[in-house]
């Protein structure tokens, strides 16, 4: 079994938005995600690092999960800022299950087992920096921390893997309240979406306070998930 990570995969099936107008890195996306996906095998986990799909709704998204669930390998999935679809986990845990869906999972509030001693955690995060946030992205962060932390504390004492939408680090930012949870609940990786085309320049790819970061958006990986462990 091997854990991997890819974020940002953009799908629309269910919705007019196509993707191609963002660079040539997204010409015929949907086919390198499927082929990036063909190196994996069934007992394989993917974590899908928000920005899933641009469906409005559930509904609208559900050509999406399809193509999804359909891709090998178990499948957990975080939001992102466009996953306009995300609602209460209970009603996306029930709509996956009156789809059949039984490879989706979504991460939220909560953490999943890896192999004898692992965890998957995680949140969507936020950006906010104190000189240029406002009151309502200091409410996100602190709320984003909250949920990252009830994930890292439903993991227990396994050894924890982090998978965030909004990277904690990048060029010459750095999310101190998130930075902080990692070093205090040990965490070993932590891998993060979001960025694209020319904000990829400033993705972070290093240890960092004994954290090894990790970008994998999408169009940065060529749509290949990263292996991670
Ligand atoms: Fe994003």
């Amino acid at each position: 079994m091997s854990l991997f990570a890819i974020g940002d995969l953009h799908l629309s099936h269910g919705a007019d938005k196509p993707m191609d107008v963002f660079g040539p890195a997204w010409e015929n996306y949907v086919e390198k995600i499927k082929e990036g996906f063909s190196a994996l095998r069934a007992e394989d986990v993917c974590v899908l690092c928000g920005d899933v799909s641009w469906g409005l709704d559930l509904e609208q998204a559900l050509e999406d999960f399809r193509f999804i669930h359909e891709l090998p390998g178990r499948k957990i999935i975080l939001k992102g800022n466009h996953d306009y679809w995300w609602t209460s986990a209970a009603k996306m845990n029930a709509f996956f299950e009156k789809h059949g869906f039984d490879s989706l999972s979504i991460l939220h509030n909560n953490a999943y087992p890896y192999g004898e001693c692992g965890a998957i955690c995680g949140s969507r995060g936020w950006f906010y920096e104190e000189s240029r946030g406002s009151d309502h992205d200091k409410k996100l962060i602190e709320r984003e921390a909250l949920r990252l932390e009830a994930s890292l504390k439903a993991a227990g004492d396994r050894e924890k893997y982090v998978f965030l939408h909004y990277p904690p680090k990048y060029g010459g930012y750095v999310c101190p309240e998130l930075l902080a949870l990692l070093r205090q609940y040990d965490v070993k990786v932590c891998a993060s979406g979001h960025l694209h085309a020319d904000s990829l320049r400033m993705a972070f790819n290093g240890e960092y306070e004994r954290v090894r970061h990790l970008c994998v958006s999408g169009d940065w990986l060529r749509f290949k998930p990263c292996k991670i462990l």
